[in-house]
């Protein structure tokens, strides 16, 4: 089992579309995807049609007496599992707050149901909290979506030193641009500084489309609305050069 998340401070940067579709174009390649989702805005799970509910209290999961497991649902899709989101996630960081070891207590909870899986796909909540702190103990590989302008870049930096700061091992984070619009001079600038030249970014992007966008009212992965389209190969490559990552 790999464990790749999406996380960044800045909110709606592109972590729920780039988890959903990354795991589905994983899923399609054949891996036995689980998506997390760790956002008590519950977006994965209302994409992916699944009603927000975690089973049980969710302070004994972090005790360790409920397992998450439990609440595993499959959704429409082959290969395509998810833990729904529940809005209680929001006292998550609290509840870890009150044990020991804090910062890598969710790494025990996912041994429990992980193993089944080839790939676990978590949709962090844009905050940089204790819930966090687990992300960077417990991912192999964070994804950082990043929006080509100075001041993304410059969290994305701040995010590397938190990781830094926080891990007990070593995590590796990388950028990813979303939202490119190459008519822009500002974005065509960056393309050119970073990608194939900081190694820190990843060398595919996803640009500006509004067939990404009708993700939401359709409720459903890009690809599978969409599958001719120029984004749905974008993620596609994407995929392809996440998983070469963990392989
Ligand atoms: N490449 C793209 N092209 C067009 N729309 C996009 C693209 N990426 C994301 N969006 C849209 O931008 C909005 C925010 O995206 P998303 O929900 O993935 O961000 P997020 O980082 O998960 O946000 P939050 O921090 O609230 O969880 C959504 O409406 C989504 O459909
Ligand atoms: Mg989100």
């Amino acid at each position: 089992m790999k464990v790749i998340s999406f996380y960044n401070i800045k909110g709606g940067v592109g972590k729920t579309t780039f988890a959903v579709n990354i795991a589905y174009e994983a899923a399609r390649a054949g891996q036995r995807t689980l998506l997390w989702d760790l956002d008590p805005q519950g977006s994965s799970s209302y994409i992916l049609r699944t009603k927000p509910h975690i089973k049980g209290e969710l302070s004994q999961v972090v005790s360790g007496k409920n397992s998450l497991g439990k609440s595993i649902k499959e959704t429409q899709w082959p290969l395509l599992d998810i833990i729904p989101s529940d809005f209680d996630l929001r006292h998550l960081s609290s509840l870890l707050e009150e044990e020991k070891r804090q910062s890598s207590r969710l790494s025990k909870s996912m041994k429990a149901f992980g193993h089944e899986y080839d790939l676990v796909i978590v949709d962090c909540p844009p905050e940089a909290s204790t819930v966090s702190e687990n992300v960077v103990n417990f991912s192999d590989l964070i994804i950082v979506p990043v929006i080509p302008n100075p001041l993304s870049i410059n969290t994305f930096e701040t995010l590397l030193r938190f990781a830094g700061e926080v891990a007990d091992k070593k995590t590796r984070l990388l950028a990813a641009f979303n939202l490119v619009d190459r008519r822009k001079q500002l974005h065509k600038q960056l393309l050119e500084k970073y990608l194939s030249k900081d190694p820190k970014f990843l060398k595919n992007y996803v640009p500006a489309s509004s067939a990404i966008e009708q993700m939401t009212s359709n409720r459903a992965p890009l690809a599978a609305y969409s599958s001719r389209s120029s984004s749905t190969s974008a993620f596609s490559e994407l995929t392809g050069e996440i998983l070469t990552l963990v392989r």
